[in-house]
């Protein structure tokens, strides 16, 4: 008896020996082996930043679901987006903990978040003519009629390249020559000279998005994403300003006074109904889009005229 059973067990502990060698190759792959190296998640979810990536829990499918319309014989941009250069723009920021913070609902939640903003920003909503305007997103990549060249050259460091224009180009649009410059730098790509690659390049354009919701605008400025999965506690000015973390102070951090401030606006909630709805989408919940959703009140962090968008 025990003879027969011995090539049997040799099987069990050869398949587990495989089993182990699998899933070891596939963390390396995934990028936990890199924790404590590359990984630089040393903010509060640190301890949980190298739980899974974000093609973990967003797969082509939650895509597909939140943009349905952006090959619509209507859209701008039909045909420029995909999954593909999402994913790929979103991998060179898991590592500095973009929707890697704080166990995969935060994971989730932060990726329905930065998605909302862009999905509202590029929307062609008004085109709907079945209720359901917020499956418009993805929808433009550029600016389609400019009302200006913007164009300012006071800005010494990022002075206008002749010849070349600087609308709203993007998924996060960036207008104006010093942002675009900005951004490029940010980024490693000459977009003062070239802001036609956020256009042409969705990649481009989605990293151009993630780095400016990983950056602060401003030294002892939280970032949207730090803002967002909690990494920033608020100062007695921060409160006295009505400025606490949630999804409401990343509106504040990335579009200024153009939305926050005014109370409860159209602009401002046509935002918020985008996260939520991805929430949804996402199965987590528009139930838990946590506290401070709105902006309606906060004073700004940077007040006016310079916030590059609108
Ligand atoms: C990863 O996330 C899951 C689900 O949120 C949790 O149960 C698990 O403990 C986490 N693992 C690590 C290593 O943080
Ligand atoms: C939209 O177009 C992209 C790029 O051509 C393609 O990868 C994707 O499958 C299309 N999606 C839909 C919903 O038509
Ligand atoms: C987009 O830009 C990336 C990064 O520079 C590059 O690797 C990729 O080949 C570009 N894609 C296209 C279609 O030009």
């Amino acid at each position: 008896m025990a003879a027969r059973e011995a090539p049997f067990l040799l099987l069990l502990f050869l398949l587990a020996a495989l089993l182990a060698v699998e899933a070891d190759a596939r963390r390396q792959k995934d990028g936990e082996g890199a924790c404590g190296e590359g990984w630089d998640c040393s903010g509060r979810g640190g301890r949980l930043c190298c739980n899974g990536t974000i093609s973990d829990y967003f797969k082509a499918e939650h895509f597909e679901e939140l943009f349905p319309k952006r090959n619509d014989s209507l859209a701008h941009a039909a045909g420029f987006w995909d999954y593909r250069a999402f994913i790929t723009a979103a991998a060179l920021f898991e590592p500095r903990g973009f929707g890697t913070t704080g166990g995969r609902e935060m994971g989730v939640k932060e990726v329905a978040a930065f998605l909302g903003h862009i999905g509202a920003k590029t929307s062609c909503g008004h085109l709907d003519s079945d209720g359901d305007s917020l499956a418009w997103g993805l929808c433009y990549n550029h600016e389609m009629s400019p009302g200006q060249s913007y164009c300012d050259n006071s800005n010494e460091l990022y002075r206008c390249v002749e010849g070349v224009e600087y609308y709203g180009r993007g998924a996060l649009p960036v207008y104006w020559n010093y942002n675009y410059g900005i951004v490029g730098k940010g980024i490693k790509q000459d977009l003062l000279s070239h802001p036609e690659l956020l256009e042409q390049n969705a990649t481009l354009a989605f990293e151009a998005a993630i780095w400016r919701w990983m950056t602060p605008m401003k030294r002892r400025q939280p970032s949207a994403h730090d803002v967002f999965v909690g990494n920033w506690k608020p100062t007695k000015k921060d409160t006295l300003s009505k400025r606490y973390p949630g999804f409401g102070a990343t509106m504040n951090i990335l579009y200024g006074d153009f939305i926050c401030g005014h109370g409860s606006t159209d602009s401002m909630n046509v935002i918020i109904s985008h996260y939520q709805h991805y929430l949804d989408l996402m199965e987590v919940g528009h139930e838990h889009s946590g506290d401070n959703l709105d902006c309606g009140d906060q004073v700004v962090f940077n007040p006016s005229s310079k916030s590059p968008y609108s």
